[in-house]
């Protein structure tokens, strides 16, 4: 039976509230309006290694940035956004899909996919990672792209190939596999799509390390850390 991301990460799916991934914040962190006994806030899901686990393919030095800093900012300022809207209290999936392309809700969109993307880019990797997957996963990888070798090519081809800020993704849509590349923060969820494994492409996931060479931080990604048994437990 496939265990799907919302089992992994109970929290931050429609069984919880947006902010799904709910708790108090401390005194100091809380919006300047103090929120009543009952608000609602999300928290930072907690990484599923330790910040040095990467290493030395991604530094703690990077990862306490990027998961300490960039998303702990996309959950505070989302916590400031939906604060006493309709957003408030609501699971993050849900207000992802009822933002997309709204424009005067591109702010609440950009934060709440930020949050969900960083959770599954941290889930798309572990220590010791990289190989390739087994079982089902494998046989429509080589379906849909003639090898295991033609996938990497293919999604390295599309991460270095981001212009600016962004992700790369391997998805599920109608059955099928495909590379997707999305811009700044938006989020195959937001698209009927299932995400399998994703590379966070934005400067900030690798500058520190790699400084401009993006194509080795993701071929680094591709063959030390890449999750695929998190990948195959996200099929549908
Ligand atoms: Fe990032």
């Amino acid at each position: 039976m496939s265990v799907s991301f919302s089992d992994i990460y109970p929290l931050l799916l429609a069984t919880m509230p947006l902010t799904g991934l709910l708790g108090s914040l401390k005194a100091a962190d809380k919006p300047d309006i103090a929120p009543p006994v009952s608000a609602i806030v999300l928290q930072l899901p907690p990484l599923p290694y330790a910040q040095e686990a990467l290493e030395p393919f991604i530094s703690a030095k990077t990862m306490s940035f990027h998961y300490g800093k960039h998303h702990q900012g996309y959950v505070n300022n989302l916590n400031k956004l939906v604060f006493g809207t309709s957003f408030d209290g609501r699971p993050l999936e849900e207000t992802i899909r009822k933002t997309v392309n709204v424009v005067d809700q591109a702010a609440v969109f950009n934060n709440a996919a930020q949050v969900w993307n960083h959770t599954f880019f941290w889930h798309s990797m572990k220590p010791g990672g990289g190989g390739q997957p087994t079982g089902r996963l494998l046989d429509m990888i080589v379906e849909t792209f003639g090898t295991f070798d033609a996938f990497k090519n293919a999604f390295a081809t599309a991460a270095v190939g981001q212009f600016g800020s962004g992700w790369v993704w391997l998805v599920q849509e109608d059955g099928m596999l495909k590379i997707v590349k999305t811009y700044i923060a938006d989020t195959p969820i937001a698209h009927g799509q299932t995400a399998l494994l994703t590379c966070d492409v934005w400067e900030h996931a690798y500058y520190l390390d790699y400084q401009n060479r993006r194509k080795d931080f993701v071929q680094a990604f591709l063959d030390r850390l890449a999750n695929w048994e998190f990948a195959a437990s996200q099929l549908k």
